[in-house]
């Protein structure tokens, strides 16, 4: 598999920058942009499937939730912003070799442009936004048999109290510092919070299957209400296992029979070593494979 060019410079990259839908060489934003000297954005990935965004209005309403729990006034209505994504996503799988290509989309909302200093009265424009339309880079059968190996991090996750893990902002540095903590030993992180709870990884929720019970962290422990993680809730219930959302310290994960992680891209991946130990057999559980099926007709479903 020749491996897709991902850099700016890439033609296979389209930007929409408010409004204008340009090769993504060319989009540039200002120096002044609040999501530059603050991280004072909001962003959102979803990802298409036979030409059709899974999950977009729950993606959008989290976007608004995200708005106002940040204080920010969109500046844009989510319908614009709807709209605008399927115009970008079109034009998109008109470039050649795209016609029926699934894309990658991510959309930033910065809160706009303005003066330096943190005071709203500064600003010159309504928040602006930026939507990405990327070829999916997706797993290889090889890397979903091998599963994915995590560390718990030393660093914890935001505090509700801090930077609310419920929202989706630009401001993923504490995550991204999880991230460099982790590789290239893992592949990536979970976090605890400062109870010693397990909370999310960097990018996506968690789940554990011990005795056919699946368990995975509540809400209000401080991570973000995952798009994937309801749905993987609803096809679990759906096939009859229990699920609870429940707190746990890492040590029920390394005596776990499975581990799964959930997110939008990656959809159910099994997770088959935590901390150096090895999860269940070491490679994806019957639970894990059954909710992969189910997750794949449920994403069919309109
Ligand atoms: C911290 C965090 N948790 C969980 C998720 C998974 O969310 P979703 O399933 O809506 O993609 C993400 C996605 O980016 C995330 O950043």
């Amino acid at each position: 598999m020749t491996p897709v060019d991902l850099s700016p410079q890439s033609k296979s990259i389209l930007v929409n920058l408010n409004g204008e839908i340009m090769e993504a060489a060319r989009a540039k934003v200002s120096v002044f942009d609040r999501s530059y000297l603050y991280g004072d954005s909001l962003y959102e990935v979803v990802r298409s499937y036979d030409g059709r965004f899974l999950k977009l209005d729950e993606h959008l309403d989290r976007l608004g939730k995200s708005a106002q729990l940040t204080h920010m006034t969109l500046g844009q209505s989510l319908e614009h912003y709807e709209k605008e994504i399927l115009r970008t996503f079109q034009a998109w799988r008109e470039l050649p070799g795209h016609r029926d290509a699934d894309a990658y989309c991510r959309i930033v909302v910065s809160r706009g442009e303005g003066k330096i200093g943190f005071g709203l009265g500064g600003l010159t424009t309504p928040t602006l936004y930026t939507i990405y339309m990327l070829p999916l880079e997706l797993p290889t059968t090889e890397a979903r048999k091998r599963g994915y190996h995590f560390k718990i991090a030393e660093r914890l996750r935001n505090d509700p109290r801090a930077l609310d893990p419920a929202m989706k902002t630009g401001n993923y540095l504490n995550s991204l510092l999880a991230y460099l903590e982790a590789v290239p030993a893992f592949d990536d992180a979970l976090m605890l919070n400062r109870d010693g709870h397990v909370s999310e990884g960097t990018t996506f929720n968690i789940f554990y299957v011990k005795r056919g019970i699946i368990a995975t962290p509540p809400l209000d422990i401080g991570i973000l209400d995952g798009v994937t993680r309801r749905l993987v809730i609803q096809c679990a219930r759906k096939l009859g296992y229990p699920v609870r959302e429940v707190r746990f310290p890492k040590e029920r994960l390394y005596e776990a029979d499975e581990i799964f992680m959930s997110s939008s891209v990656k959809e159910v991946f099994p997770v088959t070593r935590i901390d150096n130990k090895r999860v269940g057999k070491g490679e994806a559980g019957p639970i894990t494979i059954a909710l992969e099926k189910a997750y794949a007709e449920a994403r069919k479903q309109p």
